[in-house]
């Protein structure tokens, strides 16, 4: 079956407010006809959402919003943390979840991810959840075992009518702002294995519904070597998200 392509941008701790307007107005504008056939995602820091949300609005733009992360709980006594509830109402329809780097600075642990996916899922919101290896388990032969066992218990009790909403995000931490990506075909491999792993939770027909990404070094001149692989639906894109034309650039190169 054909997906949508699905080209999300992570800005990470970048932009402060004012930059937030400025980067999104660019993309907004160099904006190509052709990404109507893709869901392109801007996921700015928390403080950036509202104001990279009138921005598209005021635009008419097709662009959609996202978040890097979220709490699982309802509103309340949480200093600090941001509800799904919250995110919703200033426009994101998607939530990047489990990132390495969430996992490896802020001790997120399978259950923790988990339980944002479900609370995420419970408003509407897409989550857009990542996994990945080390250089130490990719060079011990682990990663795809690895990767699969992060997804299983990422996606612990959640049902297939909710499950297809979702995208999974395979990003090897070894080339996240590496300049070294995995090769097209050892991506592949590994997104080839993830969606058998939801064909065997949810069979066929949902696991090729759900949109499997990569990132790590993703660029506008390395982009198309990805786009043709069968089970790469789009891209997680970092540092190259944040130049409006080279994101504009990469997104093209998956429709
Ligand atoms: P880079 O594209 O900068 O390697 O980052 C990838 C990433 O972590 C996106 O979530």
């Amino acid at each position: 079956m054909t997906r949508k392509p699905l080209i999300a941008g992570n800005w990470k701790m970048n932009k402060t407010t004012v930059e937030a307007a400025s980067l999104s107005q660019d993309i907004a504008y160099n904006y190509h006809d052709s990404l109507d056939d893709a869901d392109i995602v801007l996921c700015p820091p928390f403080i950036d959402l509202k104001t990279v949300n009138t921005v598209l609005t005021f635009d008419h733009s097709k662009i959609k919003l996202g978040a890097q992360d979220v709490y699982w709980e309802k509103p309340g006594p949480y200093t600090g943390a941001i509800a799904p509830n919250m995110l919703k109402e200033v426009g994101c329809s998607y939530c990047i979840v489990g990132h390495s780097e969430r996992r490896e600075f802020f001790g997120e642990t399978d259950q923790d991810i988990n339980r944002k996916i479900r609370a995420l899922l419970e408003v509407g919101i897409r989550p857009i959840v990542c996994c990945g290896e080390n250089l130490e388990l990719r060079e011990a032969g682990e990663a795809l075992a690895f990767v699969v066992s992060q997804v299983k218990a990422a996606l612990a009790d959640i049902p297939a009518a909710l499950a297809k909403t979702l995208a999974l995000a395979y990003e090897p931490i070894w080339a996240i702002g590496t300049g070294r990506t995995a090769t097209p075909e050892a991506a592949e491999e590994v997104c080839c294995a993830l969606r058998a792993c939801l064909a065997q939770r949810y069979g066929a027909d949902v696991a090729d519904q759900i949109r499997i990404l990569y990132g790590g070094s993703l660029k506008a001149e390395n982009a198309a070597h990805f786009s043709p692989q069968p089970n790469i639906d789009g891209g997680l894109i970092g540092g190259a998200a944040l130049d409006a034309r080279n994101f504009i650039d990469l997104a093209k190169a998956f429709v």
